[in-house]
Parts: C-alpha cells; structure tokens; sequence
C-alpha cells in the first residue's frame, strides 16, 4: 500500500505586505530584509479572514487538481498554529464547510513542521488501511501571532494555505510517499516560542525567537532530515530532482544546499512573495512548482521543515 499524491493546491490572501511599508513603521529598510531573509513582500489575512477560510481555498484547488470531491475523503488534517479557536479542531470546521461527512477530522500542531508531520501522519494512516483518501492541509493566519514592534521577527512571516491529497493504492507502480522521518528535541523550546497559551498565560501571546540560535540548527538539523529520508529510502541525495523546502529564509535554503551540494537551480524557493507562512509554506511551494510545470509526474521530491518544538522532518515523495 501506497499514500499517492494526487493533486496540491494553495491560496494566499490578497493583501500584499511589502518589506517598504515594514519599514515606514519599523527600524529596518528592504535592503535588510532582502539582504538577511531574501523576503521582499508576504501577505496579510483580512481582518475577518480566518485561517480556515484560507484552508478551505486551498482544499478546493487541492481536490480540483486531484479530481476528488468531498464524498471521497475520509481524513482531513489541519497542520497549523493559528487555529481558529482553541476547540474545536479548525480541521472540524475546514470538513463541515466542505461537505465532508465521513472520517475523521483533527488539527496537528508542529508549527512551522507542521506539514511535513500531517503528510507522515496521514501516510500511516492510509498505510495501515484506516483511511483511504486523506485532505492534508497547511493553514496559517500567522501574522495574528507577531508583535509588530518586533523587527528580528515580524519581518520574516506571512499567511497563507495548501493543501494535497494522498489516496492510498494498492498494486504495482513507484509514486507516492516513500520515506519520512520526524524529530523533536524539546529541549530547544526557548529558541522559538510563543509568550502565551490557554494554560500558562490565558493569553494568545506572540512570538518570540532566538533568530541567529535558530539559523544555525535550521541548517544542520535540515540537512540531517534530509539525508535521512534519502537513507530510508536507500537512495542517494544526487536521485532527487527537485527540493521543496520550507520557506524560512533565502539564506538557510542556500546554506542546506551547500553543505549538500545540491544544485541550486533544483532549489524551489517562493520566500521572495510568501515569506514564511509555517505551516503553508512547503505545500504553498509545491503547488507554486507544480502548476508552473516544473515538478513532473514521475519526479522524486524531497520536502523539509524546521520549527518550534524545536521540529524538524522531510518527506520524500515521486510525483
Ligand atoms: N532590520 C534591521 N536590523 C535588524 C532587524 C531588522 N528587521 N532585525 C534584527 N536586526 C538587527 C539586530 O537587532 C542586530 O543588531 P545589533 O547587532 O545592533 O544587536 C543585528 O540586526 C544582527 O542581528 P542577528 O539576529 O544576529 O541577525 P541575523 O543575521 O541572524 O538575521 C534573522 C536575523 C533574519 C532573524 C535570522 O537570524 C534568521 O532568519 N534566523 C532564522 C530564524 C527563522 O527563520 N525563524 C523562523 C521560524 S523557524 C524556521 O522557520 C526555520
């Protein structure tokens, strides 16, 4: 049995944030941004835009892309850390508004790893036969969550969502998921937090980040995910054709290239226009690719994130 990736989608809200208006209000220029982050614009939820509104856009693509309608899904899986409320999961209300009325629905919390963890989870569960055609989605209203007086973070997020759908085949035939691998070392919690939460503060709270502490294991720990799902699959970094990372910063893409030696033209980066929308931005990056034709059908694709937790995974997946 197989996790089949049949179709991706994305969606982005309208509102265009651009690093001239960051810095209007902040003590930073674009030429800091675009030097430090390689982000020149990110975009912001409307006021009454919730983040799942913007997994719901993202779905729709998702399943118009993959040729499957709300009766065939049986799991949906919300990675996000800007949900809704506190409960229900948004996962329920993403389902509810589709018309999904079958299978299970539940929100997945890896922050910025958030997908790389639902598309492995959602994997197993197609693996092991307990559902058949699985929504994963990535969704984030994350700008909800900066301090905007903040310049060593506001400046680096966006919001935004996408989503694919993995159906599980049976039989011969090489697409679908091939390896994962997922890690958490919780003991690097301070480096990357939000100040608040129902249980400790009863506050929503903000961001808060170690940002050059967090570079630094972002680029080793990346490349280590990386290796490893290669490993797993017992296939060689050089077979993949192209890397779909989480769109952090421009320069922690470039170093994981490096230290791997992978071509950068093989690199799809969409953190110029998105900046880092967590959870949304590997599926966000993947849509960006394949509707403009670079990703084929047949393609070995190897997708990775770190975020808070610390968290970080890859997914290695033929198209
Ligand atoms: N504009 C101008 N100056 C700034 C800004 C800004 N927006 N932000 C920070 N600075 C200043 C700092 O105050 C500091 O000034 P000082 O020397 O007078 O104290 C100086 O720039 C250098 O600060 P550093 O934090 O060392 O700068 P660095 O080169 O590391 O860049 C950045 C900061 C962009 C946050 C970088 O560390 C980074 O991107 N880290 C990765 C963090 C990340 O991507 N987190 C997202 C979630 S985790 C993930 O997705 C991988």
């Amino acid at each position: 049995m197989r996790s089949v990736l049949l179709g991706v989608g994305g969606h982005l809200p309208e509102r265009v944030l651009t690093n001239a208006e960051l810095a209007k209000r902040l003590d930073t220029s674009d030429e800091w941004i675009v030097e430090r982050t390689g982000i020149r614009e990110r975009r912001i939820a409307a006021d009454d835009e919730k983040t799942s509104d913007l997994a719901c856009v993202a779905a729709l693509n998702a399943m118009n892309a993959a040729g499957r309608e709300a009766s065939d899904i049986d799991l949906v899986i919300v990675a996000t850390t800007t949900p809704d409320l506190t409960f229900p999961a948004t996962a329920a209300r993403v389902q509810a508004e589709l018309g999904i009325n079958q299978g299970a629905a539940f929100d997945l919390q890896a922050v910025c790893s958030g997908f790389i963890f639902a598309l492995a989870t959602a994997d197993n569960f197609l693996v092991r036969g307990q559902a058949k055609t699985a929504l994963v989605i990535g969704a984030e209203t994350f700008s909800r969550l900066l301090d905007w007086d903040d310049r060593g973070t506001c400046i680096l997020f966006g919001d935004g969502a996408g989503a694919v759908i993995l159906e599980a085949e049976d039989g011969p035939g090489d697409r679908g998921v091939i390896s994962t691998f997922l890690r958490t070392d919780g003991r690097m919690h301070d480096l990357l937090y939000v100040d608040g939460g129902v249980s400790e503060t009863n506050t929503v709270g903000k961001v808060r980040m170690v940002g050059n502490a967090v570079f630094r294991q972002a680029v080793e720990h990346i490349s280590g995910a990386m290796l490893e799902a290669c490993a797993r699959a017992g296939l060689s970094i050089d077979a993949v054709d192209w890397f779909v990372p989480h769109q952090a910063n421009q320069r922690i893409l470039d170093g994981v290239a490096r230290k791997l030696g992978i071509d950068a033209q093989k690199v799809v980066s969409t953190v110029a226009f998105h900046g880092n929308t967590s959870a949304a931005s590997v599926p966000l990056a993947l849509d960006v690719a394949v509707r403009d034709g670079r990703i084929k059908p047949g393609q070995l694709v190897l997708m990775e994130a770190l975020g808070g937790g610390l968290t970080w995974g890859a997914a290695l997946v033929r198209m």
